[in-house]
């Protein structure tokens, strides 16, 4: 997610510029750039790395600046921010994705301009050049009547001292200074001059000088807006007042399962039609999304399909077959699975990686990739990655079905609709957090617990153990419900709770009946269902939004999340960053 700022006042704008960079570092990034204004000049300067390697002596005390988190093109210095025109007489920054850019480069190309990086966002400047009639106002209102899609803009014009933003569906808030005004993505990049902010809301442009600032909406038309106080430390501010960035990951789910959606619907999303089986190599979390992505295959592609982890898979013999191989790392940078990447090359394989980070190394190793869109996790703790995989999964296997012909297109509309409900489905889910509080009292009490689920749900129970496990340091193990009886059930007493995960798929009844088996151990069982009817089996009952089953596991992981994440914070944990471990896993 990218992080801009604009900053015209008295102060040196390259000092703003850079701690209000520094304030936005925690939302993620791989390069960085600034521009700042000296008389008739735009001083520009804008690399791939991090903050502290952006070194600038620029004078003036107008400028933008911005971190980049790639999503067109690569994270190199060419497709850094911010971008001019032409003729350098406008610098522009932008967070978001324009969905017509490729029409409009097209365009802006026929007429001329000249392009220099891969980014959709370079659009902007030309369209600013293309517009420019001797009134930057003007020019930046029709440049923002072209675009399409989302985005959070802030440009300069050589020569002014005004700053113009405008919003649509991308964060952007203005400081209120004395004699000095600030625009940026987040409040915490300017909260050390001042706390004093208006939020712009989407289809809102503004525009700032030192002494003043005046919001429109996009047809022009003058919008008044309340200014409030902010008494937010900086701290508070960067998890957009959450007290810790894993539950405000988890409740950034909705929008990341749209996005990840939205951006996968734009490209053809297809496995190659010679696939006669697929190999799935993951770690963590990861591993459980390809899980779920096994099930999917066998159902809707009805070809085997298999799940290693990648610490296993790199040490792997060789085994007589041809399988397309497809490696789940939201980082791309996991040791284990970029040796795995790397020996299914060797072995002649198809490979395919579904990440969420550009230009990770896991996209050198591969044949093709899927982007998750769930923007920067800063949480150890993955949620939203987890979620947008599934996502992912998902939809690529529900459009390979299609075009293998292996379901109707009645089917296939059926289950595109369900999909396109999952995050409103997130979104209800989210709204019980409360209840999940009072069971996490409970949890937090226990030593041990036992998740349990069938088919599909199964990666889901995985999936909430581990989280229980990492953040809560509580054992919580996850087990498919059949296999309790082979060994596990001698453990289960009033001492152990039992989470289960009831859909109302072919394993239903059976769920039914492994919940008794528990009950009658003395579990306290907790069950998260879409039927009310499993209230009747459990001590207690979270209920899902009404859903098909492939459809339910969402809201039930994004449950399990917020209990894990209640019961550590019951506990006191260091939820963001649990001991022993690291967000990204780049050694053996
Ligand atoms: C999950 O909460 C963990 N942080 C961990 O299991 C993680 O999923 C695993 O290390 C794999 O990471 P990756 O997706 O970046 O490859």
């Amino acid at each position: 997610m990218c992080g801009i700022v604009g900053y015209v006042g008295f102060r040196a704008a390259r000092v703003v510029l850079f701690n209000a960079l520094k304030r936005m570092e925690y939302r993620g990034y791989d390069s960085v750039g600034m521009a700042v204004l000296k008389d008739d000049v735009i001083q520009l300067s804008k690399r791939r790395g991090y903050v502290d390697s952006l070194h600038v002596d620029f004078e003036g005390t107008v400028g933008i600046a911005h971190t980049r988190w790639a999503t067109h093109g690569k994270p190199d210095d060419r497709n850094a921010h911010p971008f001019t025109d032409c003729r350098g007489d406008f610098a522009i920054v932008h967070n978001g994705i324009i969905e017509n850019y490729s029409a409009l480069r097209k365009m802006l190309a026929g007429a001329g301009h000249e392009f220099v990086s891969d980014t959709d966002s370079e659009v902007i400047a030309h369209l600013l050049e293309e517009h420019y009639d001797g009134d930057f106002k003007d020019a930046f209102f029709k440049m923002v009547s072209e675009l399409r899609g989302s985005f959070a803009i802030v440009a300069v014009h050589r020569g002014e001292r005004r700053i113009m933003g405008a919003k649509n569906e991308s964060p952007l808030v203005v400081g209120i200074g004395d004699h000095e005004n600030f625009v940026a993505s987040d409040i915490p990049a300017f909260l050390d001059y001042t706390n004093r902010v208006i939020s712009l809301s989407d289809g809102e442009i503004c525009e700032i000088t030192e002494d003043r600032v005046k919001v429109y909406d996009f047809d022009g038309h003058p919008v008044a807006k309340k200014v409030q106080f902010i008494d937010w430390s900086v701290e508070d501010a960067e998890r957009g007042g959450f007290e810790h960035f894993m539950l405000k990951e988890i409740y950034e789910q909705p929008r990341a399962l749209e996005e990840t959606l939205h951006n996968l619907q734009s490209r053809e999303v297809k496995l190659p039609g010679r696939t006669e089986k697929i190999s799935f190599v993951a770690c963590g979390t990861s591993y459980h999304a390809s899980l779920f992505g096994k099930y999917m295959v066998e159902r809707y592609l009805g070809i085997p399909a298999e799940t290693h982890y990648g610490s296993e898979y790199r040490y792997r013999d060789k085994v007589r077959e041809n399988p397309l191989v497809v490696l789940i790392t939201q980082s791309g940078e996991t040791a284990d699975t970029l040796a795995s990447a790397r020996i299914a090359r060797r072995r002649n394989f198809r490979t395919i990686a579904i990440t969420n980070v550009l230009g990770s190394s896991i996209t050198n190793y591969v044949d093709a990739v899927f982007f998750t869109s769930a923007g920067p996790e800063i949480g150890v703790a993955a949620t939203k990655t987890f979620t947008t995989q599934m996502i992912a999964l998902h939809y690529l296997i529900l459009e390979t079905a299609l075009a293998w012909r292996r379901i109707s297109r009645t089917v296939y509309d059926r289950s595109m609709a369900a999909l396109r409900d999952v995050p409103h489905m997130v979104d209800r889910v989210l709204e019980i957090d409360d209840r999940i509080m009072g069971l996490a009292q409970k949890l937090a009490k226990k030593h041990d617990m036992y998740y349990i689920a069938r088919g599909m749900s199964y990666p889901v129970a995985l999936e909430g153990a581990l989280k229980m496990k990492e953040i809560s340091y509580l054992h919580a193990e996850a087990y498919p419900a059949g296999e309790l009886k082979h060994g596990p059930l001698a453990l289960i007493d009033e001492d152990v709770p039992v989470i289960a995960v009831v859909l109302k798929d072919k394993t239903y009844e059976k769920m039914l009946s492994n919940l008794r088996e528990v009950s009658a151990r003395g579990a306290y069982v907790i069950a998260i269902s879409t039927e009310e009817e499993v209230g009747d089996y459990a001590d207690s009952l979270l209920i899902l939004p009404e859903s098909i089953p492939e459809t339910g596991v969402y809201p039930a992981t994004v449950l399990l999340q917020l209990l894990a994440y209640h019961t550590a914070r019951v506990l006191g944990r260091e939820i963001d960053k649990p001991k022993n471990l690291a967000k990204s896993v780049t050694v053996e």
